[in-house]
């Protein structure tokens, strides 16, 4: 049975194999943040971050997680210092009704590492995260502000 920390915290799993992830960081962990939207890896709203990859939670059984470190956006924060994309989230207010935003965050946090200063062309195919209420021009400029306040922090 897998043992895998979950925002640090050292986590024995001894359930159904194939309990989704986010299932088990909802229903068990309390952690809500990640939502359900879609079920099938489709929509991003159970973005989490594995190992520190973005990764569709609903769609990820709790038996691959052997060893695995996992984020949720609980845990993106660094104690009260909010995460440069939160941050930028908040200056730019992106969110409406706020139900996809949790997945995005994670989903752009992610991109960051690899990218540091992605185009809008790269925001485009790398951002698949389905957004109902449409908010992917404020979600786009954020991207932009989050990647410059990452970089003003680590010069
Ligand atoms: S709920 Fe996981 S991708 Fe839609
Ligand atoms: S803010 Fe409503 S679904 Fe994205």
């Amino acid at each position: 049975m897998p043992k895998l920390t979950i925002n640090g915290q050292t986590v024995d799993y001894s359930g159904d194999p194939g309990m989704p992830l986010l299932w088990y960081l909802r229903d068990e962990q309390g952690l809500k943040g990640a939502k359900f939207g879609c079920g099938a890896g489709l929509c991003g709203a159970c973005t989490v971050h594995v190992n520190g990859e973005a990764r569709r939670s609903c769609v990820t059984p709790m038996a691959a997680l052997e060893g695995a470190s996992v984020t949720t956006i609980e845990g993106l924060s660094d104690g009260e210092t909010l995460h440069p994309v939160q941050e930028a989230w908040l200056a730019e207010d992106v969110a409406q009704c706020g139900y996809c935003q949790t997945g995005q965050i994670m989903a752009v946090a992610a991109l960051l590492e690899t990218n540091a200063n992605p185009s809008d062309g790269d925001i485009d195919e790398s951002l698949t995260n389905i957004c109902r209420c449409g908010t992917y021009y404020r979600l786009r400029k954020a991207v932009h502000r989050a990647a410059e306040l990452k970089s003003g922090r680590a010069s």
